[in-house]
């Protein structure tokens, strides 16, 4: 896979974007192969042994050994007799034993393994997997200006950099992605300097974001190899994104376009980690012309900002509680802190005075009280990486946090924002999607991980596909043991009223699980990346999305950023538009933009185990009723509720409504669907099949389907400009007069195994009865 949206394969910028095609959506670059097959193992077959109850360290190493010489610490050199802790860990070795390559979510193992799926904890006095110490004392009031002696200073410190080898022979994770950090660089090294172009967010963050990724990969690799080729491969990124390599890039003034900051950053950021990380080899003549192009089009366009913001690029420094204030001020952070001592300009100094306190009244507050990021679920990508960098190399480079990781107290309740929105296929990926990824990950949950002791986030991200990169070679403390899952509640509701939504599945462990995710919260305040979607919900379930998202529109249409008042232009856009999400559009109208809904939920509480199998007992439940009232501009009341039933096996949907104008309830699948009568409805999907019924049917409720496309007599949109096509997805709907329904809609999955006189068909409740035993 490539490290662009693994989570959205279609192009937010549609025909415009370099690797979108229409017809198969997102193209990986030439040199990335997609994977043809839907079940495609790893290149190192890992398996992981099963022997219940019974983990002997030796039986393990000896049978490992039969299995895999290239997967163990065999090859790599460590000291020839492993430890029993060391052999045990090498033969348990990666828990997934695939990834699903349509989805890239690891596939585990049906095994249970009580001795490795344990719960999640660090074990600081296992020396054998423990970091060092800092051998660096730092002072005892530290300041962002009064840096470590020793190179490097950002993220990854010299005394690691030393350890790293040893760590790696004892651990199966650290060795597979240093493998993969190699391979990535020596396809990065044959690619010609990253092209210039415009890309779909009025700007060349994508560029930015490219030449990042490929240098960290080089300066990874130099370090651990001396080889000088990587360097001379960096020096040429270098040049060439500095307007001196071949061929052009750019224009001859602001070639970092501070108009579009985040680009600037995030060429700051590149240009500071290849300062830093290979300062020993640069030869001060470089340096010089490092520290040069860095301060023209990076630092001092920063310091800019922060006096007075005469070209008013620095909108974000300004209350932007999302990714923007983060990444800005972290490439502008880590720039700094590269050539802060050679730097005489001013520039660097002067930002570490201005970017740290910044963030801490801004980016530290992406995340709101209950932990939700304030833009979207993908938008949590963007802005925790660019605070996790920021504040890692602070703390490498001068010894502190600054405040950075506790001016939210609730920071660390982002983990589990990450994961909870994370459903057995993907993201519940409401609202915008953001750019391309390139250089970001979720490796941030790697860091918070060790900052907050919450070891579940890293032992949930260690398995993604997008873990392998050179942050978290550093990021990630070894002496972690156990499994995420291991005490995971199923279910977790975040309860903010700006946020307010659900989520609730009934395995961690399996791609088939069963996973609803469903939102009500506020339609204003994220940054303009939301969409007009309360009561919008997502389904998993048989390894794949039943009731998806279309996600961004085009970036570049007529003011789609610019309000988000109910009359805003973006909000007549078909993917922003109520009509363009699994809700319930009334009079045909967007739902009302100062919506305040009120939320009850309840759950069983049930948590996974130790074991990856696992089933729900019959009586496991969770349910989530969001009153939508106030969203809604021709109802008397509205209130829509979802919960699992017969042991997490189904899912009943219910809208309890009495609208004055029509009502149209509306869901949009990459299904085929077959509406076998008014009432039932056979969607069929990547192999597998879910039913849909209408229970109680309202007279004249029946299923309908057709195009995910605005609706006759929707109003215009601009002249010009025009809705992306969303090609595959049917919208599945049901159409009723103005009146008072409870509308039931139940969902089975067609289970494999499972008889219908096995699904249960639940009576009718009002949502104001439910309550956890309301449906028994
Ligand atoms: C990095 O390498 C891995 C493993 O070969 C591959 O799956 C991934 O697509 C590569 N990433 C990039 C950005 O090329
Ligand atoms: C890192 O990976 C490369 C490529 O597979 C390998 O040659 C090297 O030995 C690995 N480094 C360590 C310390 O294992
Ligand atoms: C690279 O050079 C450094 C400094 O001389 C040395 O400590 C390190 O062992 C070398 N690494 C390799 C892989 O040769
Ligand atoms: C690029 O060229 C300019 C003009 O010769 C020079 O001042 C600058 O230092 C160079 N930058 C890099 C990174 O080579
Ligand atoms: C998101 O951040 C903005 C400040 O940029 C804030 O006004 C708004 O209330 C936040 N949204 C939520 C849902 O908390
Ligand atoms: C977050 O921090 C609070 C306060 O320290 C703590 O009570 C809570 O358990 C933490 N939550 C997680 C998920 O780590
Ligand atoms: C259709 O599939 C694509 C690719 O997996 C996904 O991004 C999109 O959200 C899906 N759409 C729906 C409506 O499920
Ligand atoms: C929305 O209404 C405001 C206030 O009446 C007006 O200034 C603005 O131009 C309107 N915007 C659009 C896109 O119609």
């Amino acid at each position: 896979m490539a490290s662009y949206n693994a989570l959205d394969n279609r192009s937010p910028y549609g025909s415009g974007d370099p690797y979108y095609s229409a017809s198969t959506g997102y193209i990986a670059p030439a040199n990335v192969k997609k994977p043809l097959s839907k079940w495609i193992k790893f290149g190192i077959p890992v398996a992981v042994v099963v022997v219940a109850g019974a983990v002997v360290a030796g039986v393990l190493a000896s049978r490992h050994s039969n299995k895999s010489s290239s997967s163990s610490s065999s090859s790599t050199g460590s000291p020839a007799a492993a430890s029993s802790a060391v052999s045990a860990k090498n033969a348990v070795g990666i828990f997934p034993t695939a990834t699903d390559s349509e989805f890239m979510v690891p596939i585990y193992p049906s095994t249970t393994n009580a001795a490795a799926f344990s719960t999640p904890t660090y074990n600081p006095s296992n020396t054998e997997f423990a970091w060092p110490k800092d051998p660096f004392a730092f002072p005892s009031n530290p300041s962002p200006t009064s840096l470590r002696s020793d190179r490097p200073r950002l993220i990854a410190p010299k005394y690691k950099w030393d350890a790293l080898p040893g760590l790696i022979a004892n651990d199966p994770y650290l060795k597979r992605w240093n493998d993969t950090i190699f391979g990535n660089a020596t396809t990065y090294f044959s690619l010609p300097p990253v092209q210039y172009h415009l890309d779909g967010a009025s700007g060349i963050l994508d560029n930015a974001r490219e030449v990042k990724m490929r240098i960290k990969a080089f300066a990874y690799v130099y370090r651990m190899t001396n080889d000088t080729k990587w360097v001379d491969r960096t020096w040429q990124e270098i040049q060439n994104a500095a307007g001196n390599g071949t061929t052009s890039f750019g224009p001859s003034t602001d070639k970092w376009n501070t108009v579009h900051f985040l680009d600037t950053a995030e060429f700051s950021a590149a240009f500071g980690i290849a300062y830093d990380w290979l300062y020993d080899v640069w030869s001060d003549e470089e340096k010089s012309q490092i520290r040069f192009t860095l301060n023209l089009y990076g630092l001092g366009p920063g310091v800019s900002v922060y006096q007075g913001d005469p070209s008013g690029v620095g909108w974000w420094s300004k209350g932007v509680y999302g990714n923007w204030n983060c990444v800005c001020n972290g490439g502008l952070t880590l720039g700094s802190l590269a050539i802060l001592g050679d730097d005489t300009t001013g520039n660097a100094a002067a930002l570490l005075g201005y970017t740290i306190n910044n963030a801490k009244q801004n980016c530290a507050l992406g995340p709101s009280q209950d932990g939700t990021w304030n833009e979207t679920a993908n938008y949590w990508y963007f802005g925790t990486t660019g605070h996790a960098e920021m504040t890692s190399s602070l703390i490498t480079a001068a010894g502190d946090d600054f405040g950075l990781l506790n001016a939210n107290p609730n920071f660390n309740l982002t983990g589990l924002y990450h994961m909870y929105a994370f459903g057995p296929t993907s993201l519940f990926n409401y609202g915008d999607h953001g750019p391309n990824k390139f250089s970001t990950t979720a490796n941030s949950m790697t860091f918070y991980a060790s900052q907050y002791n919450a070891p579940q986030y890293a032992l949930f991200q260690r398995d993604q596909a997008d873990a392998a990169e050179p942050w978290s070679m550093f990021w990630y403390d070894p002496t972690i043991s156990g499994a995420f899952w291991n005490g995971a509640p199923l279910d977790h509701f975040f309860d903010y009223a700006g946020d307010q939504w659900g989520s609730m599945r009934s395995s961690w462990t399996d791609i088939n699980a069963l996973y609803v995710a469903i939102k009500a919260g506020s339609l204003q305040g994220h940054q303009t990346h939301n969409d007009l979607d309360c009561g919008d919900f997502v389904l998993d379930a048989l390894g794949t999305r039943w009731a998806g998202e279309l996600g961004s529109g085009d970036y570049l249409s007529l003011d789609y950023f610019k309000s988000d008042a109910q009359n805003a232009t973006r909000w007549l856009y078909y993917r922003k538009r109520t009509e363009g999400q699994n809700t319930v559009l009334v009079n045909q109208a967007n739902q009302d933009v100062s919506a305040q809904p009120k939320i009850t939920h309840d759950t069983s509480g049930t948590a996974q185990g130790s074991s990856t199998v696992f089933k729900a007992p019959s009586d496991s439940t969770a349910y989530f009723v969001a009153d939508l009232t106030s969203a809604y501009f021709d109802v008397t009341s509205f209130s829509r509720g979802v919960r699992l039933l017969n042991g997490r096996q189904q899912v009943l949907l219910q809208d309890d409504i009495n609208a004055q104008g029509a009502v149209m309830w509306r869901m949009h699948t990459n299904a085929t669907v077959h509406v076998d009568s008014a009432t039932s409805a056979t969607l069929t999907l990547d192999g597998q099949t879910l039913k849909m019924e209408i229970l109680n049917a309202p007279s004249g409720a029946q299923f309908a389907t057709g195009d995910a496309v605005r609706l006759n007599g929707d109003p215009a949109l601009p002249a010009g400009q025009s809705d992306q096509p969303n090609p595959g997805v049917t919208v599945v709907s049901i159409s009723l007069p103005a009146g008072q329904y409870s509308l039931q809609v139940l969902f089975n999955p067609q289970w494999p195994g499972l008889q219908t006189s096995d699904y249960v068909t639940p009576s009718s409740v009002p949502l104001s009865s439910w309550s956890l035993t309301s449906h028994n």
